[in-house]
């Protein structure tokens, strides 16, 4: 087999992978194609969180074509699982079918796996390869990739914004305060769902009073993201959205003497369930990175950060955010619109790019891409 060929499959992996971002969070998306005298006799992908692996489907689909799965090659964009989770190993079924080969893109980096699945295969005689489109397959799953390197989420930066820069009107129009269009609030949506947590700053609390759900028509939402304010002054109106409705958890992140000063305002959320969390300050406001660990100890591995300015512009200049998704309306707003993103962003120093991708939803540009961190840059060079 040539490393052409051994790329052409993988490239079709790949976009399996691909097609199970959304649904799978937070586990890693997996494509797999099984290939035998150079047909592709087996194709699948990781279609839903809890649900059966790439490989399973893959051999499944491949037994359903009226297909032998031995001898064959297998193309994974990630080191097949060797242990018990919500299903069983991978290893143990490719081992079982009698595989010759296996070709994966990329040794999975949590502890449990971490080379262990391809030592079982080599051991059963299996030829392993890894290695083929590593770069893609680590792009593919970077917030998987670090989250298992750093216990801390990836961080998304959402916003909306009108030519000029400005995140909202100064006196909403009566059909909502919206920027962006009906197709790129849908997109937010989908990016919500890739998440595991949202997070506000107590001014769009009390501007917008938003719900931070995910609302997609036909579709019922399993395990909802958290919300989480950032509110330094316990200001979140007790009769906000956030706390009178339960369709998702709630959490406040404020500071110990806060609590302590408003002892019945905090136990009047928590009596509603929003959890109140005291974190240690910098610069007068709950430290971020100390606040991401701790989001990170509850399993979140995808943060949005939806805003305001002041919020996501704090992200950015502390070069904690991975990746940008600007939504980009052709209205020039003016005087008439407040919470100028280019202002807030006037402490910021020049930061670079990668990956940038455009798109566009009815008249609306999206831009999005990642930022140049300590972190996205290792993500994509990790010689
Ligand atoms: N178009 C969009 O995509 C979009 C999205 C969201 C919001 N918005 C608009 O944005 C406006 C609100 O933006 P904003 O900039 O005034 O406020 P914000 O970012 O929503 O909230 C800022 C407040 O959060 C608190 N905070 C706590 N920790 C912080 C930290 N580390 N960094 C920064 N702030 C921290 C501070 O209040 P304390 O000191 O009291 O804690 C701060 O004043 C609204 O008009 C809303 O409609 C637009």
């Amino acid at each position: 087999m040539t490393t052409v060929q051994h790329q052409d499959y993988m490239q079709r992996a790949l976009e399996l992978a691909a097609q199970g971002i959304g649904s799978v969070e937070p586990n890693p998306a997996v494509g797999c194609v099984i290939v035998k005298e150079g047909q592709m006799i087996g194709q699948g992908f990781h279609r839903r969180f809890g649900g059966p692996h790439a490989e399973i489907n893959a051999m499944v689909d491949c037994r359903n074509r009226g297909f032998d799965p031995a001898g064959s090659t297998v193309y994974v964009t990630l080191e097949p699982c060797c242990h018990t989770g919500k299903t069983g190993p991978c290893t143990q079924a490719l081992i079982e079918a009698k595989v010759a080969g296996v070709v994966a893109a990329v040794q999975d980096p949590s502890d449990k796996v971490a080379g262990k699945g391809f030592a079982q295969l080599r051991q059963a005689g299996i030829d392993v390869t890894v290695g083929v489109c590593e770069a893609q397959a680590r792009r593919l799953n970077a917030p998987f990739f670090k989250f298992a390197k750093t216990a801390r989420p990836w961080v998304i930066a959402k916003w909306a914004q009108s030519i000029d820069g400005k995140l909202s009107w100064r006196n909403p129009p009566a059909d909502g305060n919206w920027i962006s269009g009906a197709q790129s609030r849908q997109d937010v949506h989908r990016l919500r769902q890739r998440c595991q947590a949202i997070l506000v700053g107590v001014n769009t609390v009390i501007t917008d009073n938003p719900r931070l759900t995910i609302r997609i028509p036909g579709q019922s939402i399993e395990r909802p993201p958290l919300r989480v304010v950032l509110d330094t002054h316990l200001r979140t109106p007790l009769d906000c959205h956030l706390a009178t409705t339960a369709e998702a958890p709630t959490l406040i992140v404020t500071s110990e003497s806060t609590i302590h000063n408003n002892q019945d305002k905090a136990a009047a959320f928590r009596k509603v369930g929003v959890d109140v969390l005291p974190i240690p300050q910098s610069n007068q406001h709950p430290d971020l990175p100390h606040l991401l660990s701790e989001l990170g100890r509850r399993g979140v591995q995808q943060l949005l950060v939806e805003g305001g300015p002041a919020v996501l512009s704090s992200f950015i200049t502390q070069h904690l955010a991975d990746e940008i998704c600007v939504y980009i309306a052709p209205i020039l707003l003016g005087q008439d619109g407040t919470a100028d993103m280019t202002a807030a962003l006037n402490a910021s120093v020049m930061q670079e790019f990668y990956d940038v991708n455009i798109g566009t939803f009815e008249q609306d540009v999206k831009i999005s891409a990642l930022l140049s961190n300590d972190y996205t840059r290792k993500l994509l060079d990790p010689s």
